[in-house]
């Protein structure tokens, strides 16, 4: 894979990341697992930089889950902080790649803090066009779906029994988070498992899926090239 050039004329337009490992990478350097996410941002903003170099219109990046609430109590707050502190330092970064920030997720279950953090970051960035970062902050692809279908409810509670206009795929993807971003062309996911957790639920119907076993914290830009190499690799069917 490495001998192959990446082709400029097909680069995905949007690529899904499933940032995993932070915990194992910290278990082998004898850290404490919130080392392994403070060096899970800084990887984080390594390959934003290479995606947007190389042109990715749209980065997803999975960030917290609705599901990881369940872990303990130090390290969900510790998580918390550290994406609020990040959003603040990393304003000149954005700024300079002319990236545009968005959420996706559960924005009101998020502490108030982070919820304004996050919002002062989307606001100030609202007009960078180069590449879209959309951080999935309190996200659960099931979580989405029901959010959006709660909000095509609200929105229309007589649609709701009248069979020429119910509920379709079209009008549904309007309710979804960011219903302008178009579905993920690649979901990358690193160390080693093989599974989405509940990533992009809805969008991924046709993603092409990149597993690497390389924990998160030590990606470097040639990882993502590898897997924008394999994905280029691919044929793409869409049932046809
Ligand atoms: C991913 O790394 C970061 C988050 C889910 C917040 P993990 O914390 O899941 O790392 P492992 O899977 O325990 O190694
Ligand atoms: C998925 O990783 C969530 C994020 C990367 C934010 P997890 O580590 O939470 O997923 P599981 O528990 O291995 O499925
Ligand atoms: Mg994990």
């Amino acid at each position: 894979m490495e001998n192959f050039p990446i082709d400029k004329e097909n680069i995905p337009v949007h690529i899904g990341i499933i940032m995993d490992g932070n915990g194992r990478w910290a278990k082998q350097q004898g850290k404490k697992r919130t080392v392994g996410h403070s060096e899970g941002l800084v990887s984080a903003k390594r390959i934003v930089k290479a995606a947007s170099d190389l042109g990715v219109k749209y980065v997803t990046l999975y960030t917290f889950s609705t599901e990881n609430w369940k872990r303990a109590e130090e390290e969900v707050s510790f998580l918390m902080r550290l994406i609020s502190k990040h959003l603040k330092k990393e304003m000149d970064f954005y700024i300079q790649n002319g990236i545009r920030v968005v959420h996706t997720g559960d924005l009101a279950g998020l502490p108030d803090y982070l919820q304004n953090e996050i919002m002062s970051v989307v606001n100030e960035t609202a007009a960078f066009e180069h590449t879209t970062v959309n951080l999935a902050i309190n996200y659960g692809g099931r979580d989405e779906i029901i959010r959006a279908v709660r909000k095509w409810c609200d929105s229309h509670p007589e649609k709701c029994a009248d069979e020429g206009t119910m509920l379709n795929e079209e009008t549904l993807v309007e309710y979804m988070d960011q219903p302008s971003i178009p579905d993920p062309d690649l979901i990358i996911r690193s160390a080693g498992e093989k599974r989405l957790s509940n990533f992009l639920v809805w969008q991924c119907a046709y993603s092409e899926l990149y597993f690497s076993e390389k924990l998160w914290p030590d990606w470097e830009a040639d990882d993502l090239y590898d897997a924008i190499k394999s994905y280029q690799h691919r044929h793409r069917k869409y049932g046809a």
